[in-house]
């Protein structure tokens, strides 16, 4: 179970970082560095953490032409991090160059991508040029990405139900950010779930930020997520 939790590192510096994920050994199964501390600290924070045995999934969410994304990812599998994101809408080619890339240097990396970014309404998409709903949207993009090779998408737990559906029996991995644990503070996130919730909708891994890391005691709030898939 606590393999399939990921705490988003979002802290300015990598010195809070790797003390954080010193005291969550063991008790999480991976590290999310994203754009914040991967701009302010770069990839030698990602080289920290994993020569102290910590697993990294690294949110850079990619998106250029695919030659370039193919190059970034190939170097992003150089740090060996176990998960990678790129955004679906930068197109078929440039997901089937980055799973190349990945097969290629026959990495572990599981490469995800994002669809839709939850901050998107139907009328943030009608003014980007794009269809709506939003539903819409994540499930062509979805289709896109497993068919150009990649492993997995993020998603909302929201949208985990219907994209279990959609691709069942596919190998496909799930991972769903803004989970709260029951009757916790929901923060700057709209739609939330509890662990339970998010699992049972077909979530395979999840993304919890503040609920472990702003918690008085982010040991004993890690191990609360334990025995709840
Ligand atoms: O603190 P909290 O649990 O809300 O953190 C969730 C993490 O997941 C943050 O790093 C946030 O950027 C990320 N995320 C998200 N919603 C998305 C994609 C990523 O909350 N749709």
């Amino acid at each position: 179970m606590k393999e399939k939790i990921i705490v988003a590192m979002d802290f300015p510096t990598g010195r809070e970082a790797l003390a954080l994920a010193e005291k969550l050994r063991g008790l999480v199964g991976v590290f999310k560095i994203g754009l914040e501390l991967f701009i302010s600290e770069g990839s030698s924070l990602v080289r920290a953490f994993r020569s102290e045995g910590h697993e990294v999934f690294l949110d850079l969410k990619l998106h250029d032409i695919p030659n370039t994304v193919a190059r970034s990812v190939e170097a992003a599998l150089a740090l060996d991090v176990r998960m990678l994101t790129l955004h679906t809408s930068g197109g078929g080619a440039m997901m089937v160059a980055a799973a190349k890339a990945r097969q290629a240097a026959q990495a572990r990396t599981i490469l995800l991508g994002v669809t839709v970014l939850t901050s998107l309404d139907d009328g943030d998409l009608e003014k980007i040029g794009l269809r709506p709903p939003v539903s819409e949207q994540v499930g062509r993009l979805a289709e896109l990405a497993a068919e150009s090779g990649l492993d997995g998408l993020v998603c909302s737990p929201h949208e985990a139900g219907l994209l279990k559906k959609k691709f069942a029996g596919s190998p496909l991995v799930l991972v769903t950010p803004g989970i709260r644990p029951p009757g916790a503070t929901v923060g700057d996130q709209k739609r939330t779930m509890t662990p339970q919730e998010a699992f049972s909708a077909g979530a395979d891994y999840l993304v919890v930020g503040r609920p472990i890391t702003a918690a008085p005691d982010p040991m004993e709030a890690a191990k609360s997520f334990w025995n709840l898939g």
